[in-house]
């Protein structure tokens, strides 16, 4: 299987790989169907940007990396959860999101990479819900990188999933750090760190985010490390950067708006080509990953001329250009 933008999609070479789901996470279709033109019409509509098919050039490419859809879709089911809770000041559902982190942790836990189901893939209204979790997912990988313990982490995974929880509360999206803040620090269950994180997510190194401008070390790192994961996540599904690009653009500001240690692991974890991803390696020729083994950057690809796999870890002289 691999990754499309949905305007590529041709019914007559290509079938679903994994279901689509609707604005309200009803299932649309499900896998092994084709869709009809009418239907990819409303697909559009709905805000979906990518699909997850299966064709001749994806052949023997598992995505085994790629998260459980049905379990992202109940950690988004409890990240919305607390959203409405919020929203409708309601009782904070405390036991779904600390489930929620505990569905993630064991997932990164399982095996040596775990890709997000891409928020690009989610109608417009599950969006909302898919980021933080696409950010939390992320984030435990980089925690793992780092060698964190398993408190450590369970503490990054609720703040990554609560850290936009401020937006349900605040009126202005300028004030939704410290709203958040306020949410997780008035339950009992959460560590203030996880306040910490929604409260910092928006702050940079030198001290030139928001809302307090806070910079160096009074800059928590798991604020640090949602704060990469979320510029990332929103690069990738709001602005069409590739994740390449994306991957570059974080690096560039290491240092100075990001903690090169945190970015270091970054790079570590999170892979610039998940696989399913078409590419173009430099000397012009058309290639696809089809998985990662052992390092991030470097994945499985084969050539789409000659059928040719072969491990960019093995062969560092090839060079990939870019994605398309
Ligand atoms: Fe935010
Ligand atoms: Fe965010």
């Amino acid at each position: 299987m691999r990754f499309i933008p949905i305007t590529q999609y041709d019914e007559r070479t290509m079938v679903l790989a994994k279901p689509v789901y609707d604005n309200k996470r009803r299932m649309l279709l499900g896998a092994n169907t084709t869709i009809h033109p009418k239907y990819l019409e409303k697909l559009i509509q709905l805000g979906i940007k990518q699909l997850i098919i299966e064709d001749a050039e994806s052949k023997g490419i598992t995505l085994e990396e790629l998260m459980d859809m049905p379990t992202w879709m109940d950690v988004v089911d409890n990240v919305q959860q607390a959203y409405e809770a919020v929203r409708m000041k309601k009782p904070f559902p405390t036991k779904p999101v600390l489930m929620g982190a505990g569905r993630l942790i064991v997932e990164i836990n399982s095996r040596p990479v775990v890709i997000p189901v891409p928020s690009k893939t989610a109608a417009d209204e599950v969006k909302p819900y898919a980021h933080p979790v696409n950010v939390a997912l992320m984030a435990l990988q980089v925690g793992k990188a780092l060698g964190y313990n398993e408190l450590m982490l369970r503490d990054l995974a609720v703040g990554a999933l609560l850290h936009d929880i401020g937006k349900a509360a605040a009126a202005h999206e300028k004030d939704h750090p410290e709203a958040g803040f306020n949410v997780i620090r008035g339950i009992r269950e959460f560590s203030l760190l996880a306040a910490h994180v929604a409260f910092q997510h928006h702050e940079m190194l030198d001290g030139s985010g928001y809302p307090r401008a806070i910079a160096g070390q009074t800059l928590h790192d798991y604020a640090q490390i949602v704060g990469i994961c979320n510029r990332f996540e929103n690069m990738v599904t709001d602005e069409d950067v590739p994740p390449h690009e994306a991957m570059e653009r974080i690096m560039a500001l290491s240092s100075m708006k990001y903690s090169t240690e945190i970015v270091q692991a970054f790079v570590r974890a999170i892979p610039s080509y998940p696989p399913g991803t078409k590419i173009m390696m430099q000397n012009g020729e058309e290639a696809i990953v089809t998985k990662i083994t052992s390092h991030m950057q470097r994945p499985v690809v084969r050539f789409i001329s000659s059928g040719k796999e072969i491990s960019l870890a093995d062969n560092p002289t090839l060079m990939i250009a870019g994605s398309n």
